[in-house]
């Protein structure tokens, strides 16, 4: 495949979007983005520098002065990279309400297109489908049981050295943000009509990379 074309992955938290992405940009070599990880790096400066996530003005002012991008797969803050420091369990659970923003949604939106502009690339989000990429070429919705999302993340924790987490807080906190993921007013997470969708619960990495593989290749 020569010329360039996108592919839009949308879903739940711990749905295994960025881990399939990933791959699959490998496979095909093009340009993967990561957009929840810009969410995520916003919200990671704002509890950084203790402003309440309620104050809007003070998250209006913060999101003018900052400037997020990939470099090499890895993001920076700042040009600072927070690859690690934006995983943190505390930055998961004030997300999902810094990005019902509208301005913040704008300018994520805005740096998206930007990115998805000049080369072939495989996005994956919450909205890609529906407003980042509504012209993709490909469009995947992956999903999987709320357990099953809940378990992956709990165990991604414990590898990571976490010791103060229980499985039912994880699997409560990721029910609380896909309701507000799903529910806000400016771009819901929704399965969007043209989209294929994948329910990894029972599938392996390999399994879900090698659907889309073949399905953007034709096979
Ligand atoms: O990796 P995980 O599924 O836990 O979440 P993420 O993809 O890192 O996204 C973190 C949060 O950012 C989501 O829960 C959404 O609130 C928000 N997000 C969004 O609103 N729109 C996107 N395109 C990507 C993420
Ligand atoms: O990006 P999203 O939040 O949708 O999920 P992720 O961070 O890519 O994946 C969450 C976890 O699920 C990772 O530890 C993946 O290795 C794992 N996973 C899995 O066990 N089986 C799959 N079919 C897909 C992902």
């Amino acid at each position: 495949m020569n010329e360039k074309y996108s592919i839009a992955i949308d879903g739940p938290a711990g749905a295994g979007k960025s881990t399939i992405a990933k791959e699959v940009a490998k496979r095909l070599c093009i340009e993967f983005v990561d957009t929840g990880a810009m969410y995520r790096a916003l919200t990671y400066k704002i509890l950084k520098l203790s402003i309440d996530p309620n104050d809007y003005l003070g998250i209006i002012e913060i999101l003018t002065n900052t400037k997020i991008d990939f470099r090499n797969q890895s993001i920076y803050l700042d040009n600072v990279n927070v690859d690690k420091e934006i995983r943190e369990n505390y930055v998961s659970q004030n997300v999902s309400y810094i990005a019902s923003i509208k301005e913040v949604r704008e300018k994520m939106v805005q740096l998206q297109q930007q990115m998805a502009k000049s080369k072939s690339i495989i996005m994956d989000g919450r909205d890609i489908g529906s407003v980042v990429l509504p012209n993709a070429d490909y469009k995947f919705f992956v999903t999987a049981s709320v357990k099953e999302r809940a378990l992956r993340r709990y165990n991604e924790l414990v590898n990571s050295g976490e010791t103060n987490i229980s499985l039912s807080k994880i699997e409560s906190d990721i029910i609380k943000r896909d309701n507000i993921d799903s529910n806000r007013e400016i771009a819901p997470l929704k399965k969007v009509e043209d989209a294929y969708c994948i329910d990894t619960t029972d599938k392996t990495i390999e399994e879900c990379v090698n659907m889309i593989v073949s399905i953007v290749l034709g096979r």
